[in-house]
Parts: C-alpha cells; sequence; structure tokens
C-alpha cells in the first residue's frame, strides 16, 4: 500500500507587488484570528462550556496553520516579518470578499503559491463559518457542545466535527495527520 499522503505548505515564491501586499494583510488577520479564539476558549471555559471551549481551540490552531501558510509563501518562515498590514475582522467577510479578491489577484500576477494559501483559507474559512452558526444556536439555547472530537487539517486548517475524510477534500492530507481536539 501507498504511503498516506502529506501535503506541503504553499512554498516561497517571488510576489507580485499587490499579492505580496495582500498576503500580508491576510498574515496579520489569521493571526489575530487565532489569537481570538484562544481568549474566546478561555471565555467558554469559565462559563463552564468547555467543549465550546475545545472547538474555539480546533479553530485557533486552524487560523495559525493559514497563518504560516501565507507566511510560508511570504518566505518568511523562521524569519522576522516586519511591516505587517493591519487586521480585518470576520469569516464572512474573509470568505465573502477579502480571499476571492486576493486570489483573483494572485491568479492575474500568476502566483500559483499565494493562490493555493489563500484558497486553503477560504475554503476553511467556509467550514467554521458552518460551524459557529450551529454552535451559537446550542451556546443561545443554554447548552454546551457535546464531546465529538474536532479534527483539522495540518497543512490547510479544513475543520470537521468528528473523523478526519480518509483525504482532505480540499488539500489530500490523509486522515491520520489531521489534529484532534
Ligand atoms: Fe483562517
Ligand atoms: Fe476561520
Ligand atoms: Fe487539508
Amino acid at each position: 500500500m501507498a504511503d498516506p499522503f502529506k501535503n506541503d505548505p504553499p512554498k516561497a515564491e517571488k510576489l507580485g507587488a499587490m499579492t505580496e501586499s495582500f498576503v500580508k494583510d491576510a498574515l496579520a488577520g489569521e493571526s489575530q484570528a487565532s489569537q481570538k479564539y484562544l481568549a474566546f476558549a478561555a471565555v467558554a471555559d469559565g462559563e463552564g462550556l468547555p467543549n465550546v471551549g475545545r472547538l474555539f481551540r480546533a479553530v485557533a490552531y486552524a487560523e495559525s496553520m493559514h497563518a504560516r501558510n501565507h507566511l510560508s509563501v511570504l518566505g518568511a518562515i523562521g524569519d522576522t516579518v516586519a511591516n505587517l498590514g493591519t487586521g480585518h475582522g470576520g469569516e464572512t467577510f474573509e470568505i465573502d470578499e477579502m480571499y476571492p479578491a486576493y486570489r483573483a489577484v494572485a491568479q492575474m500576477q500568476d502566483n500559483k503559491e499565494a493562490d493555493t494559501s489563500c484558497r486553503y483559507a477560504l475554503r476553511a474559512e467556509e467550514d467554521h463559518q458552518k460551524i459557529y452558526a450551529a454552535t451559537r444556536d446550542k451556546v443561545k439555547a443554554g447548552s454546551d457542545l457535546d464531546d465529538t472530537p474536532v479534527r483539522v487539517c495540518p497543512i490547510c486548517g479544513h475543520t470537521v466535527i468528528g473523523d478526519a475524510p480518509d483525504e482532505c477534500p480540499v488539500c489530500g492530507t490523509a486522515a491520520q495527520f489531521f489534529t484532534k481536539f
């Protein structure tokens, strides 16, 4: 049997100026999102909702993988990243406006790795939007989530409640590499 496939993060490439600017903005936003969700997790724990807290930690990990991918495209892993762009807010904004526009620019500039990094994030933000909507309904009804594991692809941040798919539908990484929360 073939070895299980694990994808690699998108690689550094020479970026068009517009794409570089967008990827830096996306990096700042994903980094802030990761920290925000860790803070939310502590609030959920404090309210006696440990499974909601666990979900927030899983999504924080997915956001930090998006930040890692953007850093990789920028050629900045293991280096200092100076002069990052300002942040922005929200899964919906990232899904409806930011990443589709970033992808269009990256494609126009033939920056395939930047396009891949943005595509990974866009697809995972769609997961998060759906999961958060369902979570919000439960918490508003006064209950925690159940204790079903949350699993996150370590490459693209694809986020699922329950078992990992045999292959990540976004990047192809095998189920055994998913991180469990
Ligand atoms: Fe993200
Ligand atoms: Fe997200
Ligand atoms: Fe993936």
